[in-house]
């Protein structure tokens, strides 16, 4: 068993699920955990939760295992292979294992120069947000070497409701892309029949859990549910940007398997208006003004109390 984790990225994402991590399970006790992120000042409040603020990245290296979630397929490569990166030092990583929302060609990218290192590299993306991360509620889809996989699931279990292994190399990433094209025309559509029922005359609380308490309610349309109901935005979960980037990751995937999507090529163009329209600090549930806007309604927030389905 390891004993001696490390963590780069402490995010929205990255901080909820080393609290999680934290947390523990059998399999963590006794496990020390190190974690590092380019902005100091994000890990320090993590101390109060058992973590060890790492030095540097190359301090990690000489962990057992390395959990990264940075945002793109870049930012990966650079906290991985930078002149100050994990692997830039005498002393290689064993493991790492990613989380990162990230492309299939950077991750087989990345697998090549990692095990060239002779380190081992497991993918590990996740569906769910921040709240659903800090309600254990996550789901982990792996790919990568199966014995990896099963080095690791003790770890990924502490973090999450569901672990899964979907076969070798970048597989895990396919599910990912496939994951978030459907994230990103389900909050398309949901928008547009929000509106088109509030325009018509049904407070949008009342439509959404009608849509919450049907065949078609999810996990997802719950949580969304208290933002298009109150229009709190600047609660951010997900950036408009961060949802274009994994648009284009599915388009660029369907092309690469000739594959037609023309519901998630309309998506993909209107998360780009919403982006285009200077949306980028705000949750890409704004998209719901941009679909009212458009429909020449004005919303107000309808000041409710909605359940997201999270507590507990
Ligand atoms: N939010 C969600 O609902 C959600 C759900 C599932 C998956 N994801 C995916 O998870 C990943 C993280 O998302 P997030 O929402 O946690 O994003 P976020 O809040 O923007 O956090 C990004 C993290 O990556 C670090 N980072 C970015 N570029 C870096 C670089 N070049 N060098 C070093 N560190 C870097 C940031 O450091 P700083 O703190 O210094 O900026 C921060 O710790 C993304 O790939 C996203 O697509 C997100």
């Amino acid at each position: 068993m390891a004993s001696k984790l490390g963590w780069i990225g402490l995010g929205r994402m990255g901080e909820a699920m080393v609290k999680r991590l934290l947390k523990g399970g059998p399999a963590l006790q006794g496990c020390t955990v190190d974690v590092w992120n380019r902005t100091a000042t994000k890990a320090e409040p993590l101390v109060a939760y058992g973590a060890r603020v790492a030095p540097s990245k190359t301090a990690l290296a000489a962990c057992d295992i390395v959990f990264t979630m940075v945002s793109t397929t870049d930012d990966l490569k650079q906290v991985l292979f930078d002149a100050d990166g994990l692997c830039s030092g005498v002393q290689k990583p064993k493991v790492v294992v990613d989380s990162s929302s990230i492309s299939q060609e950077g991750s087989a990218e990345i697998r090549e120069r990692l095990e060239a290192m002779g380190v081992a590299y497991l993918c590990t993306p996740v569906s769910g947000n921040a709240k659903v991360a800090k309600a254990g509620k996550l789901l982990m889809v792996s790919s990568g070497p199966r014995a990896l996989y099963d080095q690791a699931e003790p770890y990924l279990q502490a973090m999450a409701r569901k672990v899964m292994w979907v076969g070798e190399g970048e597989l895990a990433r396919i599910w990912k892309i496939a994951h978030n094209t459907m994230f990103g025309v389900v909050i398309q559509n949901l928008c547009e029949i929000t509106v088109l029922a509030e325009k018509a005359g049904i407070p949008r609380h009342v439509f959404l859990e009608s849509i919450n308490d049907s065949v078609l309610g999810s996990m997802y349309t719950r949580y969304k549910s208290p933002v298009l109901t109150n229009l709190t935005f600047e609660q951010v979960t997900f950036t408009p940007k961060l949802l274009l980037k994994d648009m284009d990751l599915g388009m660029a995937t369907a092309k690469t398997y000739g594959v037609a999507m023309p519901a998630a090529a309309a998506t993909r163009e209107s998360v780009a208006r919403m982006v285009g329209h200077g949306h980028d600090n705000v949750d890409f549930a704004i998209l719901l003004q941009e679909t009212a806007l458009d429909a020449g309604l004005a919303l107000v927030s309808e000041n409710k109390v909605i359940d997201d389905g999270l507590q507990g």
